[in-house]
């Protein structure tokens, strides 16, 4: 079945429509560090004030405990939106209270407000079912119809998420729309040759993807934190480095599997390696089984792809038809050990096919690392969503909305 869209809602004029994005952007001394997730929201949001809908915007920030917690407000958030859409955005310092059904009365055709971050309530992520429709119930009151446009969270069973669509006529958004639109590509046809790049700290986040990547790809290139697990598995030394011990026999298996699917496995042939997890720290290159023979012995820790690597990687991904990148393939935010990163990042802008970035970490890496949106075929929202979209996993967002 195909996903209900924001057409299937009818004539929105005059309609409240409450809309879940996913505004968990990064924030740093209460500045928005990377607003991709914001500037993404803006096409939904704006056909919506077109058409003269009241619109309420909600969203999550990070993992509050189920209380309010200052530092995830989502108040700068509306300060940014009100200055990307060029129209004032009213702000409720809750999200079911007396703030919220203030800000909800006083909302115009036209007009747009976004409410205070929904985990402030412990029932948006509760495990019980009934807690989560009973806050569905209460953010639905007074609203005609819900939009779900936030990618970012369709793979959490929350309640701005599931039970709300089926509280309310529901349909998906333009940016879930989009999302969809891509992701779909790789799942269903992808041009041939096809390279999923992977990266980030942990494997145990990578499993599903990995598995059921490996039959359907010609080439996975391995980076990041989780590579030291695959050189373990090989039976190299890894020093300091991050090491997933429990995963060695799972890993051990995919090295097995790709060989038997004639599928390319590539892991990186040298490592910078670091006498510290700092910025500041002393390091050098050395070749990934010889990790142990750095300067640094025992102490010394992996922070990023090596340059030969590197060209080794991008020369994988510039032959491929279709790439996907989830996950840094090292410390990023250090200058000193943003080298391999930037150059997969490079390589991706170089293909003739669709690259897609995937995920909050590799998206906002491109950003800081000075590459600009269009330089890619897509930078998903989505980091989880992403992943557990490739790999087929059910995603309850969007089941929701007739996926
Ligand atoms: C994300 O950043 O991955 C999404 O906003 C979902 O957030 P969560 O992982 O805290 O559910
Ligand atoms: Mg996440």
């Amino acid at each position: 079945m195909a996903i209900r869209t924001l057409s299937s809602l009818g004539d929105l004029a005059g309609k409240t429509v409450l809309i879940r994005c996913d505004f968990n952007v990064p924030l740093q001394d209460g500045a928005i560090t990377d607003e991709g997730r914001i500037v993404a929201s803006l096409p939904t949001l704006r056909a919506l004030l077109e058409q003269g809908a009241k619109v309420v915007a909600m969203s999550h920030l990070g993992r509050p405990k189920g209380e309010p917690e200052a530092q995830y407000s989502l108040e700068p958030v509306a300060a940014r939106l009100s200055e990307l859409l060029e129209t004032p955005v009213a702000f409720a310092t809750d999200t079911v209270g007396e703030d919220a059904e203030r800000v909800r009365a006083a909302l115009q055709d036209g007009q747009l407000a976004l409410l205070e971050n929904l985990r402030f309530d412990p029932r948006e992520t509760s495990k019980d079912a009934d807690d989560r429709a009973a806050f569905a119930g209460e953010l639905a009151e007074g609203a005609d119809v819900f939009v779900s446009d936030g990618f970012g969270v369709v793979h959490r069973e929350q309640a701005s998420v599931f039970e709300i669509a089926k509280a309310l006529p529901s349909a998906a958004g333009m940016l879930v729309e989009r999302e969809l639109e891509v992701l779909s590509r790789l799942t269903d046809s992808p041009e041939h040759p096809y390279a999923v790049v992977l990266g980030g700290s942990k494997v145990s986040d990578k499993l599903g993807v990995i598995e059921h990547l490996l039959p359907r790809v010609d080439r996975l290139l391995i980076g990041g934190g989780m590579l030291f697990t695959f050189l373990a598995a090989q039976g190299h030394g890894v020093a300091s480095s991050l090491l997933e011990d429990d995963q060695l026999d799972r890993v051990r298996g995919y090295l097995q599997q790709a060989q038997e699917l004639g599928v390319e496995l590539l892991l990186p042939t040298d490592i910078v390696v670091a006498a510290a997890f700092d910025a500041d720290a002393e390091h050098e290159t050395v070749a990934a089984d010889a990790i142990e023979q750095s300067s640094f012995g025992k102490d010394g820790i992996g922070l990023d792809i090596g340059p030969d690597s590197a060209a080794a990687f991008a020369d994988a991904i510039c032959g491929a038809s279709t790439v996907f990148w989830n996950g840094p393939m090292g410390v990023f935010e250090m200058p000193a050990f943003a080298h391999g990163t930037k150059a997969v990042a490079q390589a991706l802008t170089e293909i003739e096919g669709l690259s897609v970035v995937g995920g909050g970490d590799s998206a906002a890496a491109v950003r800081q690392l000075g590459f600009t949106d269009d330089a890619f075929g897509h930078i998903s929202t989505g980091g989880g969503a992403s992943l557990e979209f490739l790999e087929g996993a059910r995603l309850p967002g969007l089941e929701a909305l007739g996926l």
